[in-house]
């Protein structure tokens, strides 16, 4: 089976976020990754929001995950990629997709469990 989640925020409530309070909601480097961009209000609440969508739809699994459980990266060309821990991810595919504008941030994720992912995979192809 396959559950989604999705979320919003203002970009304006990630405008002036202290140091202490960053590292209580991103990983190191999540915060770098948004120090470089600009604006980085517009970046973090999309990073926040991917996080928000990815606990949202992995409720419906009965798993709980807080937000320094899951870590967005970006690949080279700029794709969000979700890190969770190993043994969920053993589990569990994740897949995000990210946008914001210059007032509000979104994101939603679809987790699929990974044998799910693998017959249907394997359907394809038959
Ligand atoms: C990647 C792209 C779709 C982003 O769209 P956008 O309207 O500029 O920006 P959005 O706010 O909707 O999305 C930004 C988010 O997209 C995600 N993103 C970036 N590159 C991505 C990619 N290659 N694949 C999937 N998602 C991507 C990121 O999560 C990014 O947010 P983040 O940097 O904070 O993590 C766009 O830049 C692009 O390359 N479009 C291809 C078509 C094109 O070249 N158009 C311009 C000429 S007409």
């Amino acid at each position: 089976m396959f559950h989604i989640g999705i979320d919003s925020e203002e970009v304006s409530r990630f405008e002036s976020l202290d140091e202490q309070l960053l590292q209580k909601i991103f990983t190191y480097r999540e915060i770098e990754y948004c120090k470089d961009k600009s604006p980085q209000s517009h970046h973090l609440a999309g990073k926040f929001c991917a996080k928000e969508s990815i606990i949202k739809a992995f409720f419906n699994y009965d798993i709980q995950l807080s937000l320094l459980d899951i870590e967005i990266i970006n690949t080279e060309k700029g794709m969000p990629q979700v890190i969770i821990p190993e043994y969920i991810h053993k589990e569990y595919s994740v897949q995000i997709s990210i946008s914001h504008n210059n007032s509000v941030a979104v994101a939603c994720a679809l987790v699929m469990e990974s044998q799910f992912l693998k017959a249907l995979e394997e359907s394809c192809w038959k």
